[in-house]
């Protein structure tokens, strides 16, 4: 691991923010390095154990939650919450903030060569290490993520809009890209992992019956379908392009409340998203108004451009027989 990589507008930043970010910064400079140098160097994808929700952890897991861990011990952090440890650790005793992190989303694509990512979350941090971050979602005070892809990217808020940052790789300076990413309000993307179809809830599987049957349908238009199994590169595409992402409840054990982990995915991508103008929500009800149970608590997770979430939610009002019903009957969903 090497260098000092910078924002290169700090302006841009929010005084109090400077000093986590640019640790977050280069952690994640460091870690596009080891990315991109692959199987050249350690082996990155081999399985070295489970987390605390029992989730195969790979080698690259491990090493990003140490490196981030490592680092924000001096950037004003009191508490850290991992997917990747099972309690909240203390970081400095004096910091003031309390910060949620998956520090490497996207695991099963580490091999493939395609999209990962780190995402985070930040509270003003209370006495309490746990109750820092079972709290409303709506309370964060910044959230953002890292995309390692084809371009290295940081995309944050501070409770002001969405900023896109684009990592120079010579300089490995952390450029502003763009002071205000939008969400396009409507688009005929959607993402899911259809091999769960057998599993879902009516509703859902209505709404993706109905995108599927496209001009033939009671939608009467055409839908493109994409899955990364990278929530982060899901994130980055709907916010250039719209869209909307599916993680639903299903019926599989253990899958209640769907995949996804409500501290360190679903609130700190919401967050992003109504900043940026989208919408985020378990299907029903805004994320940004939820809290979690516990720390690793999932959660079932709409996100994406408003009038496609918003109309998710609509299915789920439907009586029971309009969306059992074949498409046809579903009238009011007509375009
Ligand atoms: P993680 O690698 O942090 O465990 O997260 C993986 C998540 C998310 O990135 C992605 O959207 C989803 O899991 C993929 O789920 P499936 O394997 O069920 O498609
Ligand atoms: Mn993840
Ligand atoms: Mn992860």
């Amino acid at each position: 691991m090497s260098g000092n990589a910078l924002i290169i507008s700090p302006q841009t930043i929010p005084d109090r923010f400077v000093s986590v970010i640019s640790g977050l910064c280069r952690v994640a400079a460091d870690l596009s390095l080891t990315i991109a140098r692959g199987s050249l160097g350690q082996s990155l994808g081999a399985a070295v154990g489970q987390n605390a929700d029992g989730d195969g952890q790979k080698a690259l897991d491990v090493l990003a939650d140490e490196a981030f861990s490592a680092v924000l011990k001096d950037c004003s952090v009191r508490w850290y919450a991992s997917e990747e440890q099972e309690e909240v650790i203390e970081l400095d005793p004096s910091g003031t903030f309390a910060l949620a992190i998956d520090p490497l989303d996207g695991s099963s694509n580490i091999d493939v060569n395609v999209s990962i990512g780190t995402i985070f979350s930040i509270y003003e941090a209370y006495e309490d290490p746990i109750q820092s971050f079972l709290r409303k979602a709506s309370d964060q005070i910044a959230a953002g993520y890292f995309i390692y892809g084809p371009q290295t990217a940081l995309v944050v808020t501070f409770g002001a809009g969405v900023l896109h940052f684009t990592l120079h790789p010579e300089s490995r300076c952390f450029e502003l890209a763009n002071s205000s990413v939008n969400v396009p309000a409507r688009s005929s993307e959607y993402a899911i992992n259809a091999s769960n179809y057998r599993h879902w809830s009516q509703p859902v599987r209505a709404f993706i019956d109905d995108c599927i049957a496209g001009s033939e349908g009671p939608r009467d238009k055409e839908f493109n379908m994409r899955w990364i199994a990278s929530l982060v590169a899901e994130t980055h595409r709907i916010m250039s392009r719209g869209g909307v992402f599916l993680y639903p409840s299903d019926g599989r054990a253990g899958y209640e409340n769907g995949r996804l982990r409500m501290v360190y995915e679903c609130a700190p991508i919401a967050m992003l998203i109504e900043q940026a103008g989208g919408g985020a929500t378990d299907g029903c009800d805004a994320i940004l108004g939820q809290s979690a149970a516990s720390l690793h608590a999932r959660t079932p997770f709409v996100f994406g451009s408003l009038e496609k979430v918003e109309r998710v939610a609509a299915y789920h009002d439907l009586p029971e027989n309009e969306v059992s019903a074949l498409f046809g009957s579903r009238g009011l969903f007509r375009a």
